[in-house]
């Protein structure tokens, strides 16, 4: 069945600004964190600590978080792909960290410059240092439901992959459609492998590309099979600079529509949320490619 409460974890800041080209100025991504904190979301994701050159939109993570004003009750997790980028978000005091896997070889390669089974050995000692310094720790699976160079990935492989991030200590694992070419049957089958992988599904996080229009079905996919939180971009932006083929992000907006239509709790007022996507669309240079934005937000 349904449930009665979603708990949506924003990433435009991160996933939605990441894949810019023209670097955003830092005063105008804090204030888009404190307008989607305004809005009611209460996890944002609000930066990268990866290597600069990697991605240099997010080469101001730590003055960004010092510009920040935390909002009470909000959490503010960041990316962190290895132990260089855990000094760097301790020193800027984050309290919530998420490490990204790949699912695949060549996106490990791409992404991490790393492999499969060498991408573990890196998150290793960031996780248990991240644990001990009593941060929570949540993880990624990239290419779960496909991969531009690869093609299918199975299931069984997502979700050892899936394991091993459970196993290491993260409270949740965010199941990553990043190219956008899953469909409803397939979330199913991805969620009962990891499930008879002995991760609970409560434990799962669903994080849907919206490259080829699935991102809201397979997200209703995803909740009728108990998931219960869903990563969206404000707005519909983002993709990711290491994988062609990857588009924005399911639009928040969009989300939040399709869950008050069937009376699922949010916490989101949607009017604040457009507009905070025309602003922030404004500053871009061009239109949210959300639809509930270009239906509510008059641009
Ligand atoms: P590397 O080049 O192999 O790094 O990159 P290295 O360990 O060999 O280090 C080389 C130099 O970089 C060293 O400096 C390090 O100190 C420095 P040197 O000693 O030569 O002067 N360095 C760093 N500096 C600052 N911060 C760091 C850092 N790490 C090393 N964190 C690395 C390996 C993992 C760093 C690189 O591949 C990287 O940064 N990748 C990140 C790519 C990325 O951010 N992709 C987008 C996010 S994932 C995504 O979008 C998918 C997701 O949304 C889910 C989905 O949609 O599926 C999450
Ligand atoms: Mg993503």
């Amino acid at each position: 069945g349904l449930p009665e409460h979603v708990t949506i974890y924003e990433v435009g800041a991160r996933d939605g600004l990441q894949n810019e080209s023209a670097i955003v100025p830092v005063e105008v991504k804090a204030e888009f964190l404190h307008r989607l904190a305004a809005a009611g979301l209460r996890v944002l994701e609000a930066t990268s600590f990866v290597h600069p050159k990697w991605v240099p939109q997010l080469a101001d993570a730590g003055d960004l978080l010092r510009l920040l004003v935390r909002a009470d009750g909000v959490d503010y997790p960041v990316l962190v792909p290895n132990e260089r980028g855990l000094d760097r978000a301790l020193d800027a005091g984050v309290s919530h960290i998420a490490i990204f896997a790949s699912a695949t070889d060549t996106f490990a390669q791409r992404n991490l410059n790393s492999t499969l089974d060498a991408q573990f050995a890196m998150f290793e000692p960031v996780v248990e240092r991240a644990l001990e310094a009593g941060l929570r720790v949540r993880g990624y699976v990239s290419m779960c439901f496909g991969d531009p160079w690869e093609g299918a990935v199975a299931p069984e492989q997502v979700a050892a992959v899936t394991r091993r991030l459970a196993g290491m200590g993260c409270h949740q694992i965010s199941l990553g459609d990043t190219i956008g070419t899953g469909t409803p049957g397939h979330v199913d089958a991805v969620l009962d492998a990891c499930v008879a992988a002995g991760v609970p599904v409560r434990q799962l996080a669903v994080h849907f590309h919206d490259t080829y229009g699935q991102a809201l079905a397979n997200t209703l996919a995803a909740l009728r099979r108990g998931v219960r939180t869903v990563d969206a971009s404000a707005g519909g932006l983002g993709g990711c600079p290491y994988a062609e083929s990857a588009t924005g992000n399911l639009a928040t907006e969009d989300l939040v529509w399709m869950l008050d239509g069937l009376g699922i709790g949010h916490g989101v007022d949607l009017d604040a949320l457009v507009a905070t996507s025309v602003w922030m669309a404004e500053k871009l240079g061009r239109p949210s490619p959300s639809r509930v934005v270009r239906a509510l937000g008059g641009a």
